[in-house]
């Protein structure tokens, strides 16, 4: 049927096919075998062994390395770097530890190669594949028996019991759950590429996320310098985390100290720029935003938000313009955030307002400050988790200022070094801090 005769939706009925066994029909199994609970106690807890990539940003991400016979999704947008990442990682792995099975059924053989070469890569063992069947790949996987098995990517695979095309829904799940019962069956650390479409989600590889042991994600802007990996589900790992890499002529290089290099490269006495430090699982990271207000070039004024959510940055401003009276809503706004990065918590409010603020009243903000917390509709500023760890980032980069929740700084313990402490407990507090902080 083209329209379902449910919702009325012209071409949103998907296939699914029946196997014989399951239509009723079935020849009389083995006799079913129920489980039993075991009590926790009796479980044989071992330390997993994990293979590490040698790329050091993205064990961090996955918690230490890759865990033998699991399934890891690698998502992220076209054209961002997931081929390069996992090209570098199996070169690396094919070095070290073991044999690398590479299946591209994007890429030919030869582009994968040249590429390979030129990021340092001929092993013998790391063996390149071009096959877009699952079952194909399950048999080399069977007969190479590799330490890693790379997918590029699960949106052009299939398997042959299917008859939708790659890509497709059924396709997608069908494959990946081949997948996951090979990397379980033969303890192969496997790794699928999913590209996200432009809105942010993983379109097929959505599905997945349940099904997969760990979820990374490659963000940034393809025509920029940074990529984030970021964690948002793993298995095997303690939290989420952050690894920093930057696009370089010879590949991913690892940023060691992201913190110092955000923040090197901010813009001195020009209104609009402060540093916060974010929190991103466990690791702190000063970020730069920076806000633009200007007069409208139309009739409506424009808002233009990048690196952090459209909707928070709308509640900011309509609480500047209640609370601090700031003219706001006849203006253009811009807000954006330094090197590609997207801000998902709130602690990163009062840095949005404060940049604004800066910018609208054409205030520098001295160097060393940095601030952090949450804005609430009352224009009262709320405690944030970790504020110490924020503290302490700060504080190793030589700021000399910090404007914190004061619920936050009843409960901490300074950090060593000349990082002055000072308690918010509402909007006003921080337009009064940054009238006494401007140099202009
Ligand atoms: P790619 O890994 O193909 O992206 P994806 O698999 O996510 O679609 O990488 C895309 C970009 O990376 C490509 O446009 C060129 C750039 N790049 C470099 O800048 N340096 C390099 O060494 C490599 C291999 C790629
Ligand atoms: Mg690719």
């Amino acid at each position: 049927m083209g329209r379902c005769p449910d919702c009325g939706q012209w071409g949103s009925l998907l296939e699914e096919r029946v196997r014989a066994q399951e239509r009723g029909e079935a020849t009389p199994g083995p006799a079913v075998s129920r489980a039993t609970p075991t009590p926790i106690a009796a479980l044989q807890v071992a330390e997993v062994g994990r293979l590490r990539t040698g790329l050091a940003e993205l064990d961090r991400v996955l918690g230490g390395g890759i865990v033998p016979g699991s399934l890891i999704l690698v998502g992220g947008a076209p054209g961002i770097g997931k081929s390069t990442l996992l090209l570098q990682a199996s070169i690396r792995v094919a070095s070290a530890a073991g044999a690398v099975l590479y299946v591209s059924a994007e890429e030919s053989l030869e582009q994968i190669g040249s590429r390979a070469a030129r990021l340092g890569g001929v092993s013998d063992r790391l063996l390149l594949l071009a096959e877009t069947s699952v079952q194909g790949i399950a048999e080399q996987a069977e007969r190479i028996r590799p330490s890693i098995l790379i997918i590029d990517s699960i949106q052009t695979i299939a398997t042959e019991e299917l008859e939708s095309p790659p890509g497709s829904l059924s396709q997608v799940r069908e494959a990946a759950a081949r997948l996951m019962a090979l990397a379980k069956a033969r303890q192969i650390g496997t790794l699928l590429i999913g590209h996200i479409t432009k809105d942010g989600s993983l379109a097929g590889p959505k599905a997945l996320e349940h099904l997969v042991d760990a979820v990374v994600i490659m963000e940034g802007d393809a025509h920029q310098l940074y990529r984030l990996l970021r964690t948002t589900k793993n298995r095997f790992g303690p939290s989420p985390d952050i690894g920093v890499l930057e696009m370089t002529e010879a590949g991913l290089a690892e940023v060691a100290d992201p913190s110092a290099v955000f923040v090197s490269e901010r813009p001195s006495g020009l209104p609009g720029s402060i540093v916060v430090p974010t929190l991103e699982g466990s690791r702190p990271l000063l970020v730069e935003i920076q806000a633009l207000v200007a007069p409208p070039g139309a009739p409506v004024p424009r808002r233009v938000v990048n690196g952090v959510d459209g909707n928070r940055a709308a509640l900011l401003l309509a609480v500047l313009e209640r609370r601090v009276g700031l003219a706001l809503s006849t203006r253009d706004v811009y807000i954006n955030v330094v090197g590609g990065v997207r801000i998902g918590e709130t602690a990163a409010d009062l840095g949005v307002a404060a940049a604004m603020v800066s910018s609208a009243r054409d205030v520098v903000l001295r160097p060393g400050l940095t601030l952090f917390g949450e804005v609430g509709l009352a224009g009262e500023v709320r405690a944030v988790p970790m504020a110490e760890r924020r503290l302490q980032e700060a504080a190793r980069l030589g700021f000399s200022r910090c404007l914190l929740p004061a619920r936050n700084l009843e409960q901490v313990r300074a950090p060593g070094g000349s990082l002055g402490l000072v308690g918010l407990r509402t909007l006003d507090d921080l337009v009064r801090e940054i009238g006494e902080g401007s140099v202009a």
